[in-house]
């Protein structure tokens, strides 16, 4: 009998890529996803811990979950991901209805897990880090057009406010013949992209000489035929070589669009957070950056109200982002995590003043977002065509290869197509087309 899960993610990308992969994993073991959790016969909450924010709400929607427990015990409720892997054991003292707790270093547990639960086990707890066997899981049977693949997990960085080393464990990398080979599979299957994943990808397989380094395996991507695009995140300031800038110029798949967090714009900041980098090392890697691809999309993630940012520290964050033009920035208000280095440093911004610094941060972002769009007006752009638009039945969304989403008239026999469009009009989060060319002239 087929049997219905619903599964709630949070957090990253790596996460939602891990939801994919316990999807595929619990197919083989009859399961199919709904929408609905209260036609669940299995419900998996997805958890991140990187701010307090996502933590929170992945315990509200436990609660939520407690009431539902009660009237249908049967109902099998487990929660993976960053929060499971940091409270493990306390979780189920916490939580005594839940029936699993899963970290992300064992997903591959995950149909052993259920069977034990079925066989009447409570409370098991599977956390902790092996290998690289959480990495290869199998397929979805229909893979989205642009898949994720995941080539190294954890991180060896430890920057002083960061939880991720602690819940996704020291860097490990997958072998490059396995990564090649999950990507020939996707691209048989339909895939069109691939996003590779990391935590810090531009360090993949750094302690290894006889592997691939991280340009050598974006190379031997490149060669698969019939992917159109390649993209990675994140990588790390500190590891970003020349080597790597090289290859957008090299590699025809790869789009040009990197994803560099900076984090803060202040010397004394991004020392006590443990970056490795200075602001002008930063700035001067974008400038050779953008020396060598003019073309090239930049964006980042960045904090406000680290302990001990002054006014002084948020402008020259401000006047970073006023420099580098960042096409898209991702920011967040500091929250202290347990376990780091700086949760034992005073949280000392006000709230109200991390907020307003979140605004005109933010503000500042907004107008350099839409005057980066509109400069796009006139210029005809490569697309990868990727369903419908939200907006109207008549239109389709892609993507350019520069990362930004365009919608224009057309109809759904585009899909999974790189064709050329327009820019008509640059819009505050994405543009307006109209097709050009759908002859497939960007595939090589
Ligand atoms: N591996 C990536 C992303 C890590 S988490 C990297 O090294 O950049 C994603 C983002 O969350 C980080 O880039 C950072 O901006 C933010 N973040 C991490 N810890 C945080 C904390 N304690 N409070 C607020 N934001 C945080
Ligand atoms: Fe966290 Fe720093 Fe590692 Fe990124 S590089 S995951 S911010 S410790
Ligand atoms: Fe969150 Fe874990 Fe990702 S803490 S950001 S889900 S690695």
């Amino acid at each position: 009998m087929e049997r219905l899960v619903y599964i709630k993610t949070f957090g990253c990308q790596m996460n939602e890529h891990d939801s994919e992969r316990m999807l595929a994993l619990l197919a083989g073991c009859g399961y199919r996803e709904t929408l609905s959790w209260e036609k669940a016969q299995l419900i998996l909450v997805n958890t991140c811990t990187v701010r307090e924010k996502p933590e929170q709400k992945a315990y509200s929607i436990l609660g939520r979950f407690q009431s539902l427990k009660k009237r249908r015990p049967e109902v099998i409720l487990g929660v993976a991901g960053c929060v499971a892997q940091q409270e493990g054991e306390r979780m189920l003292a916490k939580f005594p209805f839940l029936d699993f707790v899963l970290g992300p270093g064992k997903i591959h547990l995950l149909p052993e897990i259920l069977k034990e639960v079925e066989r009447g086990r409570k409370g098991v707890c599977e956390v902790g880090f092996e290998d690289t066997r959480c990495m290869d899981l199998p397929l979805p049977p229909t893979p989205p057009l642009r898949a994720y693949v995941t080539i190294m997990e954890g991180c060896d960085n430890f920057c002083s406010y960061c939880i991720v080393p602690y819940v996704r464990g020291r860097e490990r990398s997958r072998p490059s013949d396995e990564i090649i080979s999950e990507i020939e599979a996707l691209v048989q299957r339909g895939a069109k992209e691939v996003i590779l994943l990391g935590q810090n990808v531009n360090s993949y397989a750094r302690n290894n000489p006889d592997e691939l380094t991280f340009p050598q395996l974006l190379a031997k991507i490149n060669e698969i035929q019939g992917l159109k695009r390649i993209r990675f995140t994140t990588s790390h300031p500190k590891d970003f070589t020349e080597e790597l800038m090289d290859a957008f110029g090299r590699l025809q798949r790869l789009c040009e669009h990197i994803h560099l967090p900076f984090q803060a714009g202040s010397n004394a900041v991004l020392e006590r957070m443990g970056r490795g980098y200075t602001r002008e090392q930063y700035l001067a890697k974008i400038k050779k950056l953008k020396g060598l691809i003019p073309n090239i999309s930049i964006t980042a993630d960045v904090m406000v109200g680290f302990p001990g940012e002054k006014e002084e520290d948020f402008i020259q964050t401000l006047e970073l982002m006023q420099e580098v033009e960042f096409d898209a920035l991702f920011s967040f208000k500091y929250s202290p995590r347990k376990g780091t280095k700086a949760a034992h440093w005073e949280d000392d911004v006000p709230p109200e003043v991390k907020q307003r610094r979140l605004e005109t941060l933010q503000e500042l972002q907004r107008e350099i977002t839409l005057r980066k769009n509109k400069e796009l007006e006139g210029e005809i752009k490569e697309v990868l065509v990727e369903g419908r638009s939200k907006n109207s039945p008549q239109e389709v969304m892609g993507r350019t290869r520069c990362n930004r989403i365009v919608n224009f008239p057309g109809g759904y026999e585009l899909v999974g197509r790189l064709v050329k469009v327009r820019i008509k009009e640059g819009l505050p989060n994405s543009l307006r087309g109209e097709l050009f060319d759908k002859e497939e002239t960007g595939d090589v």
